[in-house]
């Protein structure tokens, strides 16, 4: 009997995960909005000439939508007097940036087809069009994600790495969503666009695991440019490039870790703590085309994350729609993100 059980048990869940896997799809707005993706590739492109920083920015939003109860749009509500949302979370506070660049984007798709385009699918086009707009690869995004009627920002404090991660832990972290070793080193080559704070270096610059001393996998001029970048006591919020080439998506980050130049200690870490992710961190430092490979295959898995909750199409990004645009819910039980 309880063989039995067992099997059920299994034989639903990967019910779940089939149904899942249908709901999102190619052109899923062709018919609905057939200039979705359009809509979206020109708000990025835009946005990027203002402001080149942007691309990155936007780009890092799916990561930090997707590993929090899947990519679902959590990320992008606004706190409420009921509700502390995500972005006031560990990882997002004074870091998560281009919110604008979104909200710009789903008014376009409202003016064009209300209640359509979801903002979840909006963050992964936008993830996409950055990328492309860079220099890197490009894609087909699989469509139909739903908006969380909610967000968590004690699921995100749990989740999200912090700088100071070692490879050993990032790889228990991708792991647990499904993610393998080469998808954790292709994602974490995100790191070829945009920049990061003072912040999240200091400890590494000064004071590495309690030693009073320095991160020793660094290249000394380096570590002199970033010292005076960063001095202790300094402004926090000052900004450098997490590579040599921040605004063109390329394979520098990889060059960069093997010079012992990455900036931030999750990203060095891979290069110098651990054989099998520094075989891989070789290897795309001399292969672009594998990186490009390897980075498009993570980030759709990436954005197959989903939460299994019921959800919507916001017509704000920034907030749930009221009860009586309700008759919008579309209330769908999605598989558990985290598939064993
Ligand atoms: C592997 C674990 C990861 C860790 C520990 C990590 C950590 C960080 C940190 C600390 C920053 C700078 C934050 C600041 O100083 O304000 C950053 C920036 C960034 N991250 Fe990650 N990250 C990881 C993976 C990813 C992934 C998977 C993506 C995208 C798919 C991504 C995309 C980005 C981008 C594009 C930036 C620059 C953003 C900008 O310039 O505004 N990261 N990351």
């Amino acid at each position: 009997m309880s063989q039995f059980l067992v099997l059920l048990v299994a034989v639903l869940a990967v019910d779940a995960a089939m149904a899942s896997a249908s709901r999102l799809q190619y052109g899923y707005y062709s018919q609905t909005c057939p200039q979705a993706e359009k809509i979206v590739r020109d708000v990025i492109g835009r946005n990027r000439m203002r402001e080149p920083r942007s691309a990155a920015s936007v780009m890092r939003l799916q990561f930090h939508d997707c590993f929090v109860n899947g990519c679902d749009a959590s990320l992008l509500l606004d706190d409420t007097p009921n509700m502390l949302g995500e972005k006031l979370a560990l990882s997002n506070i004074n870091s998560l940036r281009s919110y604008q660049v979104i909200d710009e984007a789903k008014e376009e798709l409202e003016l064009a087809c209300p209640s359509v385009v979801s903002c979840a699918d909006i963050l992964i086009m936008a993830a996409r069009d950055a990328v492309e707009l860079s220099g890197g690869p490009c894609w087909e995004v699989k469509l139909g994600r739903l908006d969380s009627l909610t967000a968590s920002q004690e699921d995100s404090n749990r989740i999200m790495p912090s700088p100071r991660a070692n490879a050993t832990y990032l790889i228990d972290l991708f792991k647990s969503f499904n993610l393998s070793i080469t998808d954790l080193v292709a994602l974490s080559g995100s790191h070829s666009i945009g920049q990061a704070r003072c912040f999240s270096i200091v400890f590494r610059l000064y004071n590495q695991s309690g030693t009073g001393r320095p991160d020793p996998n660094m290249d000394p001029t380096y570590r002199k440019k970033l010292d005076h970048l960063c001095p202790l006591s300094g402004d926090g919020n000052v900004t450098g490039d997490l590579d040599a080439t921040p605004r063109v998506f390329d394979n520098q980050y990889f060059k960069d870790l093997v010079n012992l130049r990455g900036f931030l200690n999750s990203d060095q870490t891979l290069f110098s703590g651990n054989a099998l992710t520094g075989e891989l961190v070789r290897r795309f430092s001399r292969d672009q085309q594998a990186f490009f490979s390897a980075f498009v295959e993570g980030m759709v898995k990436l954005g197959d994350l989903q939460s299994g909750q019921p959800g919507e199409v916001r017509k704000n990004c920034r907030v749930v729609n009221k009860p009586a645009e309700s008759g919008s819910y579309q209330v769908w039980v999605l598989n558990d993100k985290r598939m064993k």
